[in-house]
């Protein structure tokens, strides 16, 4: 009789101990069939067992140049569709829990963007509009993209794209995070009262048609729900009693924070900069808390002192959900040959999503 998987039910219980042994027994028998992939906002517990680490960016690229049989994505759904897309089918991307979604991504789904592209349309001439998402979207947002002409970002390449955008056609549909989409459009130049915010639960996004000729860019109401946390107050508190700290910010971030930002930029920049940074420096870091934990802890030792900038703990609550006992559950399946939490995205949308994400991994250096 053929064997069927292990439920979860058999690992929730486990401690992290014993899951430590059991990932670190099947990443051994699994060997180069296996590649982990960790992105930064992941607990340690589960991040330590990424073969590479990065931010969006840098694990896309790392899943198009893998060769292993399974990719499992400690990270969140998209990140896992990104890899199933880039990856060759007869790879597998695995997420080790499917309930690991993003909030900022489920801000735009396809009906409202197909709406906004066909109330656009009887304002516009489409053919001047490329519609950009954050790869914190669904893979049919990604493949909406390739269809019309558009591509994605990431936080570490939106001011290539844009460029690459604004170089074709006059305006740009930016989606789902307003935050990005500004603060990206502002550092090139292009002024606030040039941008628009699309509210997708309004007719027209509540806006008036001269607002939409007027604007450069239309960008989605969609935010973080972890970066909103982090307020300008924040950092004139911490610059009043650390007058020399420097500040660095994650661009989805506000506006207002970005602005009162010494740096802004991704989760690999921000580790970057820091590294780089003379020691005894004073950081404040207005990004996700695992990553500002792990940054702690590796710089403390040069003398370097690195803030939180929230007074509240604000995690990625989906982030943190991929634990060491769903790592252990779908890495003992795939030892016993059985198959869990494969994300697979449908074939209609591979071909456009991956038009769309090649065109940004090319403007990307
Ligand atoms: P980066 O990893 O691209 O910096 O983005 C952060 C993030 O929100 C991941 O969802
Ligand atoms: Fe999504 Fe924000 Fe979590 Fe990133 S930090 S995965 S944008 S909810």
């Amino acid at each position: 009789m053929a064997k069927s998987a292990v439920a979860i039910q058999n690992y929730i219980h486990l401690n992290d101990d014993d899951c430590e042994s059991r990932i670190a027994e099947a990443k051994r028998v699994l060997g180069s069939e296996l590649v982990i992939l960790g992105h930064h906002y992941q607990r340690e517990e589960v991040f330590r067992f990424a073969d590479y680490s990065g931010d969006s960016l840098k694990l896309s690229r790392q899943a198009a140049a893998s060769k292993a049989k399974y990719i499992v994505f400690c990270g969140v759904h998209f990140m896992a569709e990104v890899a199933d897309i880039l990856s060759r089918p007869e790879q597998m991307a695995i997420l080790p829990d499917l309930a690991a979604g993003c909030s900022m991504a489920d801000m735009a789904d396809l009906v409202k963007v197909e709406r906004a592209w066909r109330e656009l349309g009887e304002i516009l001439d489409m053919e001047q509009v490329t519609p950009v998402t954050y790869i914190n979207s669904a893979a049919n947002l990604k493949a909406f993209c390739g269809r019309h002409g558009g591509i994605v970002c990431t936080s570490s390449n939106a001011q290539a794209v844009l460029k690459w955008a604004f170089a074709r056609r006059e305006k740009v549909l930016f989606f789902p995070d307003q935050h990005l989409g500004r603060n990206t459009a502002y550092g090139m130049g292009i002024p606030l009262e040039e941008m628009v915010v699309w509210n997708f639960n309004r007719p027209n996004g509540g806006l008036m048609p001269d607002q939409i000729r007027s604007a450069r860019i239309i960008l989605w109401q969609g935010h973080c729900s972890v970066h909103q946390m982090f307020q300008p107050e924040h950092i004139d508190r911490f610059l009043e009693r650390y007058p020399d700290a420097r500040i660095i910010s994650h661009p989805e971030n506000s506006f207002e924070v970005c602005q009162k930002s010494h740096y802004v930029g991704s989760t690999e920049y921000i580790i970057k900069t820091i590294q780089e940074s003379a020691s005894n420096t004073r950081w404040l870091v207005g990004t996700e808390l695992n990553l500002v934990n792990r940054l702690h802890e590796r710089f403390k030792g040069e003398g370097k002192s690195i803030h939180f900038m929230s007074p509240m703990v604000c995690m990625c609550s989906t982030m943190f959900r991929t634990d060491p006992q769903h790592l252990a559950w779908v890495l003992e399946n795939l030892v016993s040959g059985q198959i869990v939490n494969q994300i697979k995205v449908p074939e209609k949308e591979v071909e456009l999503a991956r038009l769309a994400l090649d065109r940004m991994l090319e403007v990307s250096i």
